[in-house]
């Protein structure tokens, strides 16, 4: 059977910053509680007038010129976002009408954080039946413009940013040689955007409650996540048939910095071997993986056959990973 391979990537962040210290001036926080508590210096921001299909858009652009490809040489567009343009059309349609990738197919995944990976599992799929042969696989989010500013609880967390990956079918060992998603809707109440939508449809009261902002337990959703992802990758490197010692990279979904560490410890990986970002751009939800992943090809942190794990965990609740030799 078919299998398939990242051939290019490519990301975009806006170019505002938002600092820890700014914050400071916006709420009751400090630069040193929220570089403890989550690893997080700064995050980028978009401005009036750019919404999550630019990031999109120009991240697949890069994407494409890594690759040395034309829009029109796409056949599919998955965009993983929870914070689209609007309900529809969607934002993959919104790229696909920006970069001009006339001859593709075009639709979202919502999976949260883990709506990457989840977007990447099912791109591969495709792929490995023959359905389609280039495949633009993009995270991208805007979640500043879903965050209550006057809750230090979550305003703190989020950012904004685009990353991108080209599929095409596979002829030798370099390959994405597995991939895995979950879900769990027990706590779905955990992190959720509650107004706005079918049930609670925009109104003065959504506003005034501003229940159109992001709500997160984020304590609770902390424990499930370490539990999880401790779970998870020890359960994707067996699938593999793989020891964390053959592993080059862990590239984590970038929520909070000691759950990056609980993921590493289990597994017996030096921090050396973690793709860490999120100092820089907090937690841009589906476009962190693509976003770090992109950065760690960029700077040279990847060589052709080695062994990479990424994986997330989100809002659903969601979670998944793969496992790629390069
Ligand atoms: N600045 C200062 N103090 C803050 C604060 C801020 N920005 N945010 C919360 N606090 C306070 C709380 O009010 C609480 O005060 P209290 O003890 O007087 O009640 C105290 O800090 C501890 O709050 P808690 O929520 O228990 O902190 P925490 O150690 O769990 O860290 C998160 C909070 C959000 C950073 C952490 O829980 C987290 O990262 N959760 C997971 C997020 C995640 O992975 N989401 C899934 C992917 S989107």
């Amino acid at each position: 059977m078919l299998k398939s391979r990242i051939i290019a990537t490519g990301s975009f962040v806006p170019e505002k910053i938002l600092t820890n210290r700014d914050l400071e001036r916006m709420v009751d926080t400090s630069d040193e509680w929220i570089l403890e508590r989550t690893g997080i210096r700064e995050r980028h921001v978009v401005s009036k007038d750019e919404s999550t299909s630019d990031l999109a858009a120009e991240a697949a652009r890069q994407a494409l010129k890594s690759a040395g490809l034309k829009a029109k040489d796409i056949d599919l567009i998955i965009v993983a976002t929870c914070t689209p343009d609007m309900f529809f059309p969607s934002t993959a349609c919104m790229v696909q009408h920006k970069i001009g990738a006339v001859h593709a197919a075009a639709f979202d995944i919502n999976a949260a954080c883990s709506g990457f990976l989840y977007g990447l599992s099912v791109a591969d799929k495709f792929i490995r039946t023959g359905t389609c042969t280039r495949a633009l696989v993009i995270g991208a989010e805007t979640l500043t413009r879903f965050v209550d500013w006057e809750d230090r609880t979550t305003c703190v967390l989020f950012g904004d940013g685009a990353g991108a990956v080209i599929l095409e079918p596979s002829d030798d060992e370099s390959a994405l040689l597995y991939t895995h998603i979950k879900s769990d809707a027990e706590y779905w109440d955990y992190i959720q955007i509650p107004g706005g939508a079918s049930k609670e449809p925009a109104s003065k009261t959504v506003l005034e409650k501003r229940s159109n902002t992001i709500r997160m337990k984020g304590n609770e959703t902390f424990k499930v996540a370490v539990k999880t992802l401790e779970t998870l990758v020890v359960d994707t490197l067996e699938q593999c048939n793989l020891k964390p010692s053959q592993l080059a990279l862990l590239i984590p979904h970038q929520a909070n910095l000691r759950i990056i560490q609980a993921t590493a410890k289990r597994l017996g990986l030096s921090m050396d071997r973690v793709m860490l970002n999120l100092d820089r751009y907090g937690n841009t939800s589906a476009a962190s993986i693509p976003i770090a992943l992109d950065e760690a090809v960029r700077t040279g942190r990847i060589r052709r056959g080695d062994y990479l794990l990424l994986e997330a965990f989100g809002a659903g609740l969601t979670w998944a990973s793969a496992l790629i030799k390069w």
